[in-house]
C-alpha cells in the first residue's frame, strides 16, 4: 500500500484504459458489474488517459479491432490517446464517478509545460486521489528526455494533488525517476512495451498503425526488470503493471520493492479475476499478519 499526502492510500489500480473513463468499464464488461463480478470500487480507477483537447487516435467505437488485437497471453494495441478531451470527462465522467464513489486518478497527457498547466488549473477544483502522468504512451511520438517529463510534471504539480508518473520500458525510466523526487508522490512502471522490443524478429501485425505495444503476459520480464532498476535507484515508491495475471504475480512484485499494483489487460481477458485476485491478496496478507 502506498500512503499519498492527501492521506489517501492506494494498493491496486486499474491500468489506464482498463475499465474506460469512468469505472464502469467498457459496454460488454457492464453484465459482468451488473453481476457483481466486476466491481469497480475493489480498486483505485485510472481513468483512460485525457488530453486538453480531443484526440482522434486510431479507436473506432464501431471497430476497436482496428487497433487492438489478441495475442497469446495479451493483447497489442496502437488506441494513440484517442479521447475527447478534459472538459468533456469533467462534464460527464466526473460527477459520475463522484457519484458512484469510486476512488480517481487521473490519466493526463501533455506535449508541453504550457498544456501541462492549463490541465492542471482544470484538475484543481477536482476531488480526486491524484493526478497520473502518462509519459509513456508507446502509440504517439512524445519526447522522453528526462528535463522535458520533470518540466511537465512540476506543471502538473500545481493542480494540488498528488502526482504519479507511469514511465515505459523504453525509456530513461530510472533517471526519470531519479529527478521525480521531490515532485512526483509514486513512479508507475511499466506502459506497455512496443511491439519490437518484445517481439523484435516478427512483424507486427499492426505494422500499418506504428507497431503497436505489447500488454500483458509478454511483458512480464519486462516489468520485473523496471521494478528492481527502479528500487535500486530510487526512494519514490513503485507501483507496478503489466502482465499481473496470479497471486505469484503480485507476489514477485512485492518481493522486488513494489507496493502497489495495476491490473490492465486481466480486465479484457478474463473481467471476473481481477477482484478474485485482489480479495485473494487481502486474505493472504491478513492470515500472514494474524500469524505474526
Ligand atoms: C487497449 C489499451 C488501451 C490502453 N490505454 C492506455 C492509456 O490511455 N493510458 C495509459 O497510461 N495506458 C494505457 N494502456 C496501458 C495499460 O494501462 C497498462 O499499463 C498496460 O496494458 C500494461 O499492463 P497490463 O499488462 O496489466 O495490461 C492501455 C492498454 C490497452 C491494452
Amino acid at each position: 500500500m502506498i500512503r499519498l499526502s492527501n492521506g489517501e492510500s492506494v494498493e491496486f489500480l486499474t491500468g489506464s484504459g482498463a475499465l474506460g473513463f469512468d469505472g464502469r468499464g467498457w459496454w460488454w464488461e457492464y453484465p459482468l458489474r451488473w453481476l457483481g463480478l466486476l466491481d469497480p470500487h475493489g480498486f483505485t480507477i485510472v481513468v483512460k488517459t485525457l488530453t486538453l483537447r480531443p484526440r482522434k487516435g486510431n479507436l473506432r467505437w464501431y471497430a476497436p479491432w482496428r487497433c487492438v488485437r489478441l495475442i497469446p497471453g495479451g493483447t497489442l494495441n496502437a488506441v494513440g490517446l484517442t479521447n475527447p478531451g478534459i472538459e468533456w470527462w469533467i462534464r460527464v465522467c466526473y460527477p459520475r464517478m463522484q457519484r458512484m464513489r469510486l476512488q480517481t486518478i487521473v490519466s493526463v497527457y501533455a506535449d508541453s509545460v504550457g498544456e501541462a498547466e492549463q490541465l492542471a488549473r482544470l484538475l484543481a477544483p477536482l476531488r480526486i486521489t491524484a493526478v497520473e502522468l502518462n509519459a509513456s504512451c508507446p502509440n504517439v511520438p512524445h519526447d522522453s528526455a528526462v528535463p522535458h517529463v520533470v518540466g511537465i510534471a512540476q506543471a502538473l504539480q500545481q493542480a494540488g494533488h498528488p502526482l504519479i508518473v507511469k514511465v515505459g520500458y523504453d525509456q530513461p525510466y530510472v533517471e526519470i525517476a531519479q529527478a521525480l523526487e521531490g515532485v512526483a508522490e509514486a513512479i508507475h512502471a511499466i506502459n506497455a512495451v512496443p511491439w519490437r522490443l518484445v517481439f523484435p524478429d516478427t512483424p507486427s501485425p499492426l505494422a500499418h498503425l506504428g507497431g503497436g505495444a505489447v500488454s500483458g503476459a509478454p511483458i512480464r520480464r519486462f516489468v520485473r526488470e523496471a521494478v528492481a532498476q527502479l528500487r535500486r535507484a530510487t526512494r519514490l515508491p513503485i507501483i507496478a503493471g503489466g502482465g499481473i495475471c496470479t497471486l505469484h504475480d503480485i507476489e514477485e512484485l512485492w518481493a522486488l520493492g513494489a507496493r502497489a499494483f495495476s491490473i490492465g489487460v486481466l480486465f479484457l481477458r478474463a473481467p471476473w479475476l481481477p477482484n478474485r485476485l485482489v480479495r485473494q491478496w487481502r486474505q493472504r496478507t491478513t492470515v500472514s499478519s494474524s500469524v505474526m
